[in-house]
């Protein structure tokens, strides 16, 4: 039996379609989706998981209309500024992970704000991946790595996947438990680095439906997941484990 998960990351995906099949416009489903972060974040601290990273926006969603991104923007802006006061009096560290470009600089302005404000905060880690790309992080990281290198404070043959950390846009550890909803099964582009050994949780749920029972069903699948990182099992009593 696994401990609760220290660090669960959770792909917010089928906010559009819960609204679409509602006969709603897909910015009411982000709006619902909102809401459920929001619950989620307090959930979490609740369970004990010390860190939740959350793909609010990747960097491939600048392909949708204008219209959805500014919608986007601005409901973000929204909960950084008030709806998040909750989680932030809970005693939530809020950071980020992504490029801050092409961001709006009002963005960038409640993004900073709210890391400001929860910079002693040590109940939990809400990480909020906005402007991400799990390929793009592993680019810049390259580009830190090569200016460290060149500059002298890294000597590129103590380099390893355990201080590679260090040059990610956050240095968090690894993800145990790895959810997507709304029923689609891949990355899309999310913390590729991070996710190496993680237990991956799909369900069908749309994100705004995705509740605490939801959640707790997924720490119990992990819960019960035999983790074994590329060794075999120790302790084995079954012979067929036997060389
Ligand atoms: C996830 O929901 C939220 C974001 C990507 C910002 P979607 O907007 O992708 O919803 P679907 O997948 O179209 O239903
Ligand atoms: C992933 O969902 C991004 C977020 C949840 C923010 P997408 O809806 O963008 O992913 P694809 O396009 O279905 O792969
Ligand atoms: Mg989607």
């Amino acid at each position: 039996m696994q401990d609760v998960p220290n660090h669960v990351a959770i792909i917010m995906d089928g906010n559009g379609r819960w609204a679409e099949e509602r006969g709603l416009k897909r910015s009411a489903g982000h709006k619902e989706g909102g809401k459920t972060l929001e619950k989620l974040a307090l959930y979490a601290k609740k369970m004990g998981i010390k860190i939740l990273s959350v793909y609010a926006f990747s960097t491939d969603n600048f392909k949708r209309s204008q219209e959805e991104v500014d919608f986007l923007m601005n409901l973000l802006i929204y909960y950084f500024n008030e709806k998040l006061d909750k989680v932030c009096k809970e005693g939530v560290k809020i950071i980020f992970s992504g490029r801050e470009k092409p961001l709006r600089e009002d963005v960038l302005k409640a993004m900073h704000n709210i890391t400001q404000k929860t910079i002693n905060n040590d109940a939990c880690i809400l990480n909020i991946c906005l402007n991400y790309g799990g390929q793009e992080e592993i680019v810049d990281a390259s580009l830190k790595i090569h200016e460290d290198i060149v500059n002298g404070t890294l000597n590129p043959h103590k380099l390893n996947r355990d201080n590679f950390y260090k040059y990610l846009y956050q240095d968090l550890p690894p993800i145990d438990l790895l959810i997507r909803t709304g029923k689609e099964h891949r990355l899309s582009n999310f913390m590729l680095y991070q996710s190496f050994y993680a237990e991956i949780y799909f369900t069908d749920i749309y994100f705004p439906d995705f509740l605490e029972t939801d959640f707790e069903e997924a720490v119990a699948f992990f819960k019960k997941r035999d983790r074994r990182f590329g060794n075999v099992k120790t302790n084995c009593k079954n012979s067929a484990n036997k060389l």
